[in-house]
């Protein structure tokens, strides 16, 4: 059987000709799972990595792997090795993040409970192609309708540069540190882990790729999260380096797409689910958001156009979970509890999540 041991051995194997002098090259966040392989490759030199990464596929083939993804990254030990016009603002951006848990070191995730095949946990992933179909609120209501539903479940706002969860579920208070871990702030029995919590006065945030990848990997490592069901991850939109960061470190993670039925939206969101594919996570569905607008006398009107949704699913092979009409929830500000994006469970769109949240509950634990 291909394990962890097998690939590290034989992926040092293979870069050993890589290394020149100085330099070390080192994996991490290797994961193998029915002979599927990824990891990040670390150290190695930009003009090799084609190379390197070819030899890898071979060497790992050869010990039965049937699938590598590789991520390359820069040495560790020089993140900041930006050019000197952009140094001010890396290291700016690196002192306001040791306020929060951006902390040099990367603990291995292979040791992370939470992402062992043993902890049961399901992860979603849920994408975009376009920024502000609803990605978010649809993650934020998915989350606490699977909670509603008795489930233990978590959030990662993972859109560090666009975070919002927080404001959208109505939280405040800012996560404490207990033994070294974040303890998550939790909410509507949903609990939630943001880079909205580590930054002041919703500063801009200028670290660049490298950076992520840590950010995302401490969300695991260093936070508290406990026993989890799901844990949803609420990507950027489209298809950049974060989105492939949690491709590639959380194999397992199933996704769901959000689209609106306008035609142009659910052409881009078609890439997102086409990276998906492509990095073999299986499609829950998709999600098909601001579907039409109910007038006063009750009709439908489709006012982001028509069958944009369907039509994803059709090209994606997957299903259309829910069509969601438009309309904020109307809470009121000064309610206990309040959120400005939550829907209650008693209302039409809240009952359309509950089902969402049911639909997803039969194909994860079927
Ligand atoms: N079904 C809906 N009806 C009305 N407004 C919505 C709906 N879904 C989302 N919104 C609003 O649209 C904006 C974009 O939604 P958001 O969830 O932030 O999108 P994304 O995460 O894809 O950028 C937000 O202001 C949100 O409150
Ligand atoms: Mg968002």
């Amino acid at each position: 059987m291909l394990t962890r041991e097998i690939v590290i051995e034989a992926a040092d194997s293979v870069a050993a000709p890589y290394k020149t002098e100085g330099t070390q090259i080192t994996f991490r966040d290797v994961v193998v799972k029915d002979r599927h392989v990824s990891m990040t490759v670390i150290g190695a030199a930009a003009s090799a990595e084609r190379a390197l990464e070819a030899s890898l596929r071979e060497a790992l083939a050869a010990a039965g792997a049937e699938t590598v993804h590789c991520r390359f990254r820069a040495s560790e030990a020089a993140p900041q090795a930006a050019s000197s016009a952009s140094a001010g603002a890396a290291s700016a951006a690196g002192t306001s993040a040791a306020a929060g848990p951006v902390r040099g070191h990367g603990a291995g995730l292979e040791a992370n409970p939470l992402l062992s095949e043993s902890s049961g946990t399901h992860f979603i992933a849920v994408a975009s192609g376009k920024g502000g179909v609803g990605k978010s609120t649809v993650t934020v209501n998915l989350a606490v309708a699977l909670a509603r539903r008795g489930k233990r479940v978590g959030i990662i706002d993972a859109d560090i540069y666009g975070f919002s969860v927080p404001d959208m579920m109505g939280i405040e208070e800012r996560p404490e540190v207990v033994n070294e871990r974040v303890i998550p702030i939790e909410k509507f029995g949903v609990k939630v882990m943001s880079m909205g919590f580590f930054v002041e006065d919703n500063a801009p945030i200028v670290w660049r790729g490298p950076m992520l990848g840590k950010m995302l990997r401490n969300f695991f490592a260093e936070i508290a999260w406990g026993e989890l069901d799901y844990l949803l991850l609420d990507l950027p939109p489209g298809t950049g380096d974060v989105a492939l960061d949690v491709h590639q470190m959380i194999p397992q993670s199933k996704e769901i797409i959000v689209t609106t039925p306008h035609a142009t939206a659910a052409f881009v969101a078609a890439r997102a689910g086409a990276m998906a594919i492509k990095t073999e996570h299986e499609i829950i569905g998709i999600v098909e958001n601001m579907s039409y607008y109910i007038s006063k006398s009750g009709e439908h009107e489709y006012v982001f156009g028509r069958g944009g949704g369907g039509r994803l699913a059709e090209s994606l092979n997957a299903d259309l979970l829910a069509q969601i009409p438009l309309g904020a929830p109307e809470n009121l500000a000064t309610e206990p509890d309040f959120a400005p994006s939550v829907y209650k469970a008693d209302t039409d769109t809240g009952r359309i999540y509950l089902e969402v949240a049911d639909s997803v509950i039969a194909k994860c634990e079927a």
